[in-house]
């Protein structure tokens, strides 16, 4: 992969068979909005603000592939019955002069805490936000979700969605058997490498069928858990040109951490515990207070912290990547692309600021205005937004512009 010092973030630029109008794209980060049964106005009010406010690719977030995949109340199960509401969340990123993107995924041991069913992981453990065991997932289990990314992925397509993100990171399904310390199976989803990635690249392989070539598919794929004994650099880098050997992937979106082990990994800064506990019910209210220290250790934030990791795979890799994980300023957008990053990804800034992208276009600024104080994570409980944004501000919020 060539570097190229002159490439302009504001510049249209393709991934897969999409031309986007530019280099940003609006990480996922799940709204919160609405009921989950369906796309409402206020769902396609919180994009629109981002995709008016210059981004080149929105995504809408979280979306389960089924019902037992859910990592929070509220998130969409993508079925044949939302392609019409779906369809008209398309239209209107569209109309704004953004693509759309879509993010499938199953939410596996992260799911413990949400209904009933869920809970799958590769191995037995203890998932102590949900204080129960999760359930080893069976084989038909992992051939019956397989499919349902691709049913996912058909339904889509038939909504207009120019690119399909596949959620393989933060320690939901897919990642979770990619992960050591959580896949102890001795079949042939577990064990080597090979077998750990068979479920990312058989999922991949599924949705590139169903969506066809139309459409840009890209995975986030974790590069690191942020945990002791969890999927590090050699075996994530070894998943990556894997999957860029099989064809099915337009680009690789890079994160880390771990929604089930160590959420503060992800987003480094502050860990929002009081608000976090004040969320749930006791009694895993003191639960979480008790196991913050654990399980929501602080990490210092800085600039583009995923840089140091993404850039083995850089190295190592020839497909497109995303860089994402704290970025804030323009000059660290005009660098990573000069370093061979095709697109940066952003997901806190543009909460503080769904505009960020047209003002540093016009203005020429460097600085975001997010803090990192991690506020806007709790938020997801009743409605995503950062907590620096006054109410009648907020995109998606009944009296917003
Ligand atoms: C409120 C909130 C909700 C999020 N929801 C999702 C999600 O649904 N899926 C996902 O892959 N990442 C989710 N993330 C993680 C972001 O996509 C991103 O990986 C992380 O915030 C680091 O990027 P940043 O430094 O630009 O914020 C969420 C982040 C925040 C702040």
């Amino acid at each position: 992969m060539t570097t190229d010092p002159t490439i302009d973030p504001f510049e249209p630029a393709t991934i897969g068979p999409i031309t986007l109008r530019n280099r940003f794209i609006k990480a996922a980060t799940f709204e919160g909005l609405g009921t989950g049964k369906d796309v409402g106005d206020d769902l396609i009010d919180f994009h629109r603000a981002v995709a008016s406010g210059g981004v080149g690719l929105t995504t809408l977030a979280f979306c389960a592939v089924s019902r037992d995949g859910r990592g929070a109340p509220k998130e969409l199960i993508v079925r044949p019955e939302l392609v019409v509401s779906l369809r008209r969340f398309t239209e209107a990123i569209n109309a704004d002069g953004a693509a759309a993107a879509i993010q499938l995924g199953h939410a596996g041991p992260v799911a413990a805490a949400v209904g009933r069913g869920g809970g799958l992981a590769p191995s037995r453990v203890f998932a102590p936000q949900a204080l129960r065991f999760t359930r080893p997932a069976t084989e038909d289990d992992l051939c019956r979700i397989v499919d349902d990314f691709g049913a996912a992925a058909a339904i889509a397509v038939e909504a207009g969605f120019s690119v399909i993100e596949l959620h393989f990171g933060h320690g939901y399904l897919v990642s979770s058997f990619l992960s050591p310390k959580l896949n102890r199976r001795t079949d042939r989803w577990g064990g080597s490498v090979e077998r750990r990635a068979r479920l990312a690249r058989a999922v991949a392989e599924r949705v590139r069928e169903r969506a066809g070539s139309s459409v840009a598919v890209t995975a986030k794929l974790n590069m690191a858990d942020g945990v002791a004994g969890g999927l590090w650099l050699d075996d994530s880098v070894a998943t990556a040109l894997l999957l860029e050997a099989d064809g099915t992937l337009d680009a690789l979106e890079l994160t880390g951490g771990s929604s089930f082990q160590n959420p503060m990994y992800l987003f480094r800064g502050d860990a929002p515990v009081a608000e976090m506990a004040a969320l749930f019910p006791q009694p895993l209210r003191l639960g979480l207070k008790l196991t913050a220290r654990k399980f929501m250790p602080t990490y210092p934030f800085e600039e583009a912290f995923f840089l140091p990791y993404a850039r083995q795979f850089r190295d190592a890799l020839s497909m497109p990547l995303v860089l994402l994980g704290g970025i804030n300023r323009l000059d660290t957008v005009t660098s990573a692309l000069a370093e061979g990053f095709q697109f940066v990804a952003m997901a806190r800034a543009l909460l503080r600021e769904p505009d960020l992208v047209n003002r540093w276009r016009v203005e020429r600024q460097h600085e975001g205005l997010c803090v990192h104080c991690n506020k806007c994570m709790p938020s997801i409980y009743r409605g995503t937004h950062c907590v620096l944004v006054p109410p009648e501000e907020r995109p998606g919020r009944i009296g917003s512009s």
